[in-house]
């Protein structure tokens, strides 16, 4: 990614958009760089969140009066907002709100998993999935009697393709792969997976938790049968997230949760289901949740994904030569480069990263430390746990340098 795009990027102004990152601790500026956990939330947001609470809150789909009407709109059309946003060109029949990522796994693995697999049928996942993908489907398969394999990782921390090619087989019936992992910031080269499945009749789903927001993407590009993602982890709110499914696919599945909005007719005996996507969204949705995320999306395009991109790229690098410098430090995941996303994953020789994590809390920089939902691959990499420094679109290299700082403390602590 070109120093022209990075400088286009006007940090300082976007800061201004994040009251909360003037916040001080013990007289030190807030240095936030645990984003791939969530991220922070701009004022338009927040103002977007207010005015509907202020203005037109109501119940969707339920009532004739004016509210009603205003907050319906607004809750649907958040969905053609979304499918906009990473290309489904199906629109909002192919966008189902949940409440996050892991929920649209869950999602996809009882409405299609429980029915769809049995003994014989392979689901095959990445080393290094995130718990989300990768708890949800070993329960499935041990419920469906569905085998679970999983494609290597090399010793860079990308996916050996070679491998996957072999796995990837007419028995598989799922593939579900991380398109940025959260630990190794690795970008899987995820339409060739998609490839890989679909020459055998296997359906994809990626987990674009960590991709979303901080990429441009196209869902009918990778050609993904699935795709999910959460509003709070792209300067949108908690308690939405969303899943792409294709649309033929979606209308086979059965519901996940059952109850008011998802029916058309309902009977003592039977009950019949409502049109896509509402069949998969059972109750009183998150509506101020949505109109946050549709500001959240504004937002980010206003500064340009591409942009984003490039920023974030640029400070992992600036973190990866910071950190490769010290002979003590241990980076995970592969080299800077575009395979790799904007997070760092790593450990300082002799310090557990839950004290690293707390003595840099004493300097106000915020990071994430343990096995960031991704045990297994803990255990590959043969550490209990990790360090983590995630970045988004507010951060600086000046706050990178004080993360290098924190660790050199942390150093002098531990001789
Ligand atoms: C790659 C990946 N997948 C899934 C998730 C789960 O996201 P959520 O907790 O919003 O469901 C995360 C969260 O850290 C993640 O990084």
């Amino acid at each position: 990614m070109s120093q022209r795009n990075l400088e286009a990027l006007d940090v300082g102004a976007i800061r201004e958009a994040f009251p909360i990152l003037q916040r001080e601790f013990n007289g030190e500026q807030l240095v936030y760089l645990d984003n791939a956990a969530t991220t922070q939330t701009p004022d338009p947001v927040i103002d977007a969140m207010s005015d509907y609470y202020r203005e037109y809150n109501a119940n969707v789909h339920r009532g004739i009066h004016h509210l009603s009407q205003e907050a319906s709109i607004a809750y649907e059309e958040a969905h053609d907002r979304v499918a906009e946003f990473i290309g489904a060109n199906g629109g909002r029949e192919e966008i189902v709100f949940t409440k996050n990522t892991t929920e649209a796994e869950n999602l996809v693995a009882y409405a299609w998993g429980l029915n769809e697999l049995g003994p014989g049928d392979e689901i095959v996942l990445t080393e290094m999935e995130h718990h989300a993908s990768l708890v949800t489907w070993q329960q499935i398969g041990k419920r469906t009697g569905a085998e679970v394999k999983y494609i290597r990782i090399d010793d860079d921390g990308r996916l050996d393709m070679d491998h996957a090619a072999d796995l990837i087989t007419d028995d598989t019936a799922m593939v579900s792969a991380v398109h940025v992992s959260n630990t190794l910031g690795t970008v899987n080269p995820v339409s060739d997976l998609v490839d890989i499945a679909h020459d055998h009749d296997a359906l994809a789903f990626i987990d674009g938790a960590q991709a979303v927001p901080n990429r441009p993407v196209d869902v009918e590009a990778i050609d993904a049968d699935f795709y999910a993602f959460s509003g709070h982890k792209m300067a949108g709110p908690t308690g939405i997230g969303a899943l792409y499914g294709k649309k033929a696919i979606l209308e086979a599945m059965q519901p996940y949760l059952y109850g008011g909005d998802m029916i058309t007719k309902v009977t003592y005996e039977e009950s019949t289901w409502n049109d896509l996507p509402w069949k998969f969204e059972a109750g009183t949705p998150q509506i101020a949740e949505a109109v946050g995320l549709v500001a959240a999306i504004d937002y980010l395009e206003d500064i340009g994904m591409d942009r984003i991109e490039a920023h974030e790229q640029e400070l992992a690098r600036y973190a990866y030569d910071q950190l490769d410098a010290e002979p003590d430090v241990e980076i995970y995941g592969p080299e800077p480069g575009p395979d790799r996303g904007g997070l760092v994953g790593f450990n300082l020789e002799g310090v557990h990263a839950h004290d690293l994590a707390s003595i840099m809390n004493d300097h106000a920089v915020a990071i994430r430390a343990g096995d960031h939902c991704t045990q297994p691959l803990h255990d590959k990499l043969g550490v209990a746990a990790s360090a983590r420094a995630s970045f988004y679109v507010y951060n600086t290299k000046a706050e990178i340098d004080d993360l290098v700082a924190a660790i050199d403390n942390a150093r002098q602590l531990f001789a």
